[in-house]
């Protein structure tokens, strides 16, 4: 049989198999030979972040250990420019695409054409907001809600003996991605339970030390008895920090700074008592990706979901584990 032929009936049996799928997946086999080279086109955000910078050497690497023919473009956080990578991928008939979105809409004619095409579709890192189940076979990466749920209960317990609920202020990442939306979701979720917090105002700082600089500048003008800041990552907590020691306060004591992804900058501030909680997650998943890739490549199972890891750090466990700390 034609490769070609076999490879889009075999994306049609995935579409209809994983329709209502469960994170179990199902097999897939786009009838490589297993000496044959495997081409998998990436298409990453951008550099805007250490994580970020971190999520990317772990994808180069992994595909370099595998031997897997690794076609990397970078969309420096432009959607316009993520789809013409993918419209490239799909013109160079790669194996395999994967992509982390920089936004969550507006992706479903592109992925027609990949899935029309008979090419198997990966989200790493972030999802699309779609209700075509069909248009990618497996998403790897962080749950994001637990990790807003995780910083609004730290927090909770923290003011547990407070009189009235703390002053929250949140910095937010950019506008119309997964992690943005999903942590504020989390983070309030949790708070609206707790009734120990109340969030009085956000502003994006949109990943990067100097948006969150300007994103905690605006909110202490408006919240100058702000008790607690959630920047949802560590560069943007960071950015927070130096405005609040610039205004005489004593951030990660007063107020309370808790972020989210636990790099080595914001681990090293977390032991240095100017950060005060930090939710871990994890970009080092190119191991994964490879394994889907190789399995989409030769036959096997292929998960629907795949969760990186994640684990929370205060002041005594940030210095375990900074010894061991890769990004
Ligand atoms: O999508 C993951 C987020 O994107 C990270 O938390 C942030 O640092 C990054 O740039």
């Amino acid at each position: 049989m034609d490769r070609r032929a076999f490879v889009t009936l075999s994306a049609a049996g995935l579409v209809s198999a994983l329709a209502g799928c469960g994170s179990e997946g199902e097999g897939f086999d786009l009838g490589k030979d297993v000496n044959a080279p495997k081409r998998l086109g990436f298409s990453q955000v951008g550099s805007e972040s250490g994580w970020r910078l971190a999520n990317t050497s772990s994808i180069k690497k992994a595909a370099g250990l595998r031997e897997i023919d690794l076609t990397f473009e970078n969309a420096d956080g432009d959607q316009k420019k993520q789809i013409a990578h993918i419209e490239s991928f799909i013109d160079d008939r790669v194996d395999v695409i994967a992509f982390s979105p920089v936004v969550e809409s507006g992706w479903d004619d592109v992925l027609r054409r990949a899935r029309d095409a008979g090419i198997p579709v990966v989200l790493t890192d972030r999802l699309i907001d779609s209700t075509d189940t069909s248009l990618y076979v497996c998403s790897i990466g962080a749950e994001f809600i637990s990790e807003g749920n995780l910083a609004a209960l730290y927090l909770g317990n923290t003011f547990a003996k407070a009189k009235t609920p703390a002053t929250v202020v949140e910095i937010l990442g950019t506008k119309d991605s997964t992690p943005t939306r999903q942590r504020s979701e989390g983070f309030a979720a949790t708070a609206a339970k707790e009734k120990r917090l109340r969030v009085v105002a956000s502003e994006p700082g949109d990943w990067t030390k100097a948006g969150g600089e300007a994103a905690m500048r605006k909110l202490l003008r408006k919240h100058p008895d702000v008790d607690a800041v959630f920047a949802q990552n560590d560069e943007m907590g960071l950015g927070a920090v130096s405005v609040l020691e610039d205004a005489g306060l004593d951030p990660g004591r007063s107020p309370r700074i808790v972020t989210v992804d636990a790099t080595k900058a914001g681990l090293q501030a977390l032991v240095a008592g100017k950060l005060t909680y930090v939710v871990e997650c994890s970009p080092e998943f190119g191991d994964d990706l490879m394994d889907i890739v190789v399995d989409l490549c030769l036959g096997g199972t292929v998960p629907r979901r795949v969760e990186s890891e994640k684990a929370v750090f205060d002041k005594v466990s940030a210095e375990d584990a900074l010894p061991d700390r890769t990004y």
